[in-house]
């Protein structure tokens, strides 16, 4: 599929561009690029993060692959049966998905962390594009605000009419829902805010409304 996803030496984003030339020669084992989306374009379910973290999926290349979000994103997708296999954190593992991809609303690393707007802006027709081409696409399940609210403007829909709240779903159009959870983030687990429990009740979500 033409330009769903950047090209290895994107320079949409300045900030993002140059911080990629630091990382290259900070850590030249690791992959350092855009990272691409994972899973099968013909799937039912679209989960939708934040970015790749600079020691995790920027530096296996995979979403989530390494990054400590992926333990329990991926360790879910199997429990309910969106993945199979085992999840190591390395793009080499045996993990398949299953009618299930991830992606990014920013692709490339951004420094602490934290995308700007006119970043997550430029790298919006990724999102939008990848969005158009999941013909079977029922569900998508953002992964905190940035991805939500990214998502929503995919839509051409106002956000002041799709308020991002835990656990609630949004409907989209006739064919798809969208529901929303706090991020799987090492920082949402640590103070609670989303527990192991919470982020399954999603999936249970998920599996009711396909
Ligand atoms: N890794 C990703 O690929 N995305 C996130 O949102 C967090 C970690």
């Amino acid at each position: 599929m033409k330009n769903l996803e950047p090209n290895k030496n994107c320079i949409k984003c300045i900030r993002l561009s140059n911080f990629r030339k630091e990382n290259i020669l900070k850590y030249p084992s690791y992959f350092n690029n855009p990272v691409s989306s994972f899973g099968s374009i013909s799937s039912e379910l679209l989960i939708v993060g934040l970015a790749p973290g600079i020691h995790g999926a920027n530096k296996t290349g995979r979403p989530f692959t390494g990054d400590y979000a992926g333990i329990l994103l991926y360790n879910t997708l199997i429990k309910f049966k969106f993945a199979t296999g085992n999840y190591l954190p390395e793009s080499s593992d045996n993990l398949n998905l299953k009618n299930c991809r991830i992606t990014n609303a920013v692709k490339c690393v951004p420094p602490k962390n934290k995308p700007e707007m006119k970043e997550i802006k430029n790298c919006r027709m990724y999102l939008k594009k990848e969005i158009y081409c999941m013909k079977n696409l029922k569900i998508i399940l953002s992964l905190g605000t940035v991805a939500h609210n990214s998502i929503i403007n995919c839509f051409d829909l106002k956000l002041k009419d799709y308020k991002f709240s835990h656990g609630k779903y949004h409907i989209i159009n006739k064919k798809i829902k969208l529901i929303n959870s706090y991020h799987c983030s090492r920082y949402n687990t640590n103070t609670k805010r989303l527990s192991k429990k919470m982020f399954e009740e999603n999936f249970k979500k998920i599996i009711s409304y396909m």
